[in-house]
């Protein structure tokens, strides 16, 4: 996840820069940067490949001056990691400098706009257009701000920006769209802060003010002022941050659980950096240690999990069939282990651990090995013992997963599979350069998406978690790429609300489970817009036919779907491939709410641990 630091006040910028850099290292980055303003208007950046200590020693040769700073650690997603792409970066005056957390998805019709308007770009990111849209305003006689909210609501996508101009000394503007990454602002004496995140600011302050997602704030060395990207203004509103790391590392949410829901977009866009190149399109996966001619003579994929890890497997399977046209099956790691399997050279075995400690996963993970098949971990922790043992892996960079229900590493899990498939696929030849390009302008739509899935339902999940919190058992039921999702549905609601839940392909309903349907078995039937929506329909149909009470997960504005279910929780409308992702977000959110309700330990549900470590 990138990260964004800001100060102004009084004392000088940099120490405090490079400081607040520090306390975001541990968002993960490959490159980073700062910029100053001094006090003759004269703007200034420094940045360096690597790690902060490279950024040090320059900014030791070559020090800045100036009271008003930003910084950035970047995770490379357009571009490689190198000192022109990092952050910060400048418009052509010389005069504006920003930074971004976030993918520009229409980067490449702006770029060209800009380009046909006499602009020169020197690095391969989309975020170097941003200073370039401020700069136009400017020209256009904006002042700053206006020139900078202008600028964003040409912006497609979630982002988390921050920037200067040189002749507007001693402010900083900073901006926040969709859920691309927080903006904080820190109040101190004669000074503020802006960061990505609370823990960077715990030292400095307790006075902050957390800007929602569509506001910007002008800040100066005073304080703030706080409006909404359509321009009216907003009251202040200061919160006191526990001092406590701990209540501070959950970012002001209640549970560990909740904070880990709300940071997949982000840790979203973590999974994708470095990875995706749109100019032209590709996927470039540089942990998985195959050759092309090893990719093209791989005969089949066999994907290992256990629980949610196992769903994601499941998941992994069909994005493998569908882009690589590979067979792909998923299996229990702890099945697999036991069974002898057929597999050898020409099979390539993806291990799925957030943890990469799963004893069963594991094991099962070096019986592969000694089948002689090729082994991939997808997996959360660097340097976990899955690491050891699979020939390559591929990290989620979901950060830190402190709640035992798993969600932010599921999605990820999901985004590198996706990846993973698009790879194959086009290292084997099945799909060529357009498909290549559709495939990573589909797969970067997808924190947009995912933002706008934690938005919707709002006010829904309390009243929700009261009408359902009495039943003592549901059926979650999907077809097709959202059948992992009801059983990762079902995984999630049981194991923190303590209700029993099963989730199913809804074509086995009526081939059993269907028994169960009465008016006290409630059903979650995930009926998106898709291939299979007509049959996911009559799926709800039969369940009410018996009285069942129907909680729809579909497609916003879906007048059918209202009108036969009893509740309905609202996804955006999205393309096949990344419905999973979407989906699994209301699903996430009933689970927490319910479990609140319920007075479950949200973040240490009975009998779980976070890692099962023993078979
Ligand atoms: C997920 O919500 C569960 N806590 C559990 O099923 C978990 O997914 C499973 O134990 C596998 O863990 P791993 O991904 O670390 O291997």
């Amino acid at each position: 996840m990138c990260g964004i630091f800001g100060y102004v006040g009084d004392r000088q910028a940099t120490p405090l820069l490079l400081e607040g850099l520090q306390r975001l290292e541990y968002r993960g980055y490959d490159s980073a940067g700062i910029a100053t303003v001094d006090d003759r208007r004269r703007l200034d950046v420094r940045k360096a490949t690597g790690k902060l200590a490279n950024l040090i020693g320059v900014v030791q040769q070559a020090p800045l001056a100036g009271t008003v700073g930003i910084g950035h650690t970047r995770w490379a997603t357009h571009g490689e990691p190198n000192d022109t792409n990092a952050h910060p970066h400048l418009g052509g005056s010389g005069k504006v400098v920003v930074v971004h957390n976030g993918i520009v998805e229409n980067y490449q019709e702006l770029k060209d706009n800009l380009i046909a308007r006499g602009h020169r770009f020197d690095s391969a990111t989309d975020s170097e257009v941003i200073p370039h849209l401020i700069e136009d305003l400017l020209d256009q006689g904006k002042p700053f701000p206006e020139a900078v909210r202008l600028a964003a609501l040409q912006l497609k996508g979630a982002h988390a920006i921050a920037g200067l101009h040189a002749d507007t000394p001693n402010a900083i503007v900073a901006l926040r769209i969709g859920n691309a990454g927080g903006v904080v602002v820190g109040h101190g004496p004669g000074e503020c802060y802006v960061s990505s995140d609370l823990p960077a600011l715990v030292s400095l302050t307790p006075t902050v003010t957390s800007l929602a997602p569509g506001q910007m704030a002008v800040v100066r060395a005073n304080g703030c002022d706080i409006s909404t990207l359509s321009g009216e203004r907003v009251p202040l509103q200061k919160q006191t941050m526990a001092s406590n790391p701990i209540v501070a590392a959950k970012g002001g949410y209640r549970h560990f659980m909740l904070k880990e829901i709300m940071e997949q977009p982000e840790v979203a866009m973590s999974a994708l950096r470095g990875r995706l190149a749109f100019d032209p399109g590709s996927v470039t996966l540089g942990e998985v240690p195959f050759t092309p001619d090893v990719i093209r003579s791989i005969a089949r994929v066999v994907l290992l999990g256990m629980g949610t890890s196992l769903h994601a497997t499941q998941l992994g399977a069909r994005f493998i069939e569908r882009l690589a046209r590979l067979p792909a099956s998923a299996e229990n790691a702890a099945e697999f282990r036991y069974r002898d399997p057929v597999v050898d050279k020409d099979t390539l075995v993806v291990a799925i651990t957030q943890s990469g400690e799963t004893a069963d996963t594991l094991e099962a993970l070096n019986e592969a090995r000694r089948h002689g098949a090729l082994t991939l971990a997808i997996c959360n922790v660097p340097g976990s013992q899955v690491t050891r043992i699979a020939h390559g892996t591929m990290l989620m960079h979901a950060g830190p997963e402190i709640g035992v229900a798993s969600t932010k590493a599921f999605t990820n899990s999901l985004v590198c599979l996706l990846l993973l498939a698009g790879h194959l696929g086009a290292t084997r030849g099945h799909l060529r350069d357009e498909a290549v390009r559709d495939l990573v302008d589909t797969i970067a739509r997808m924190p947009g998406l995912m933002g706008q899935a934690l938005e919707m339902n709002a006010t829904a999940f309390g009243p929700l978690a009261a009408e359902y919190a009495r039943y003592r058992r549901f059926l979650f039921i999907g077809r097709g790429l959202l059948e992992p999702i009801a059983r990762e549905g079902a995984l999630k609601f049981k194991e923190v609300s303590y209700i029993h839940a099963e989730g199913m392909a809804a074509a086995e309903l009526k081939h059993g489970p269907i028994a169960l349907v009465d008016p006290e078995t409630p059903v979650v039937a995930i009926a998106l817009k898709d291939a299979l929506y007509e049959k996911m329909v009559g799926n709800i149909h039969a369940v009410r036919a018996r009285k069942g009470p129907v909680l729809a997960i579909a497609t916003v504005g879906d007048e059918i779907i209202a009108e036969h279910a009893n509740h309905v929780l609202w996804v955006p409308a999205a393309p096949p491939l990344l419905a999973p992702m979407v989906a699994t977000i209301p699903l996430q959110l009933f689970a927490y709410h319910t479990a609140v309700y319920c007075g479950s330990d949200v973040d240490q549900p009975r009998n779980l641990a976070k890692s099962v470590t023993v078979e």
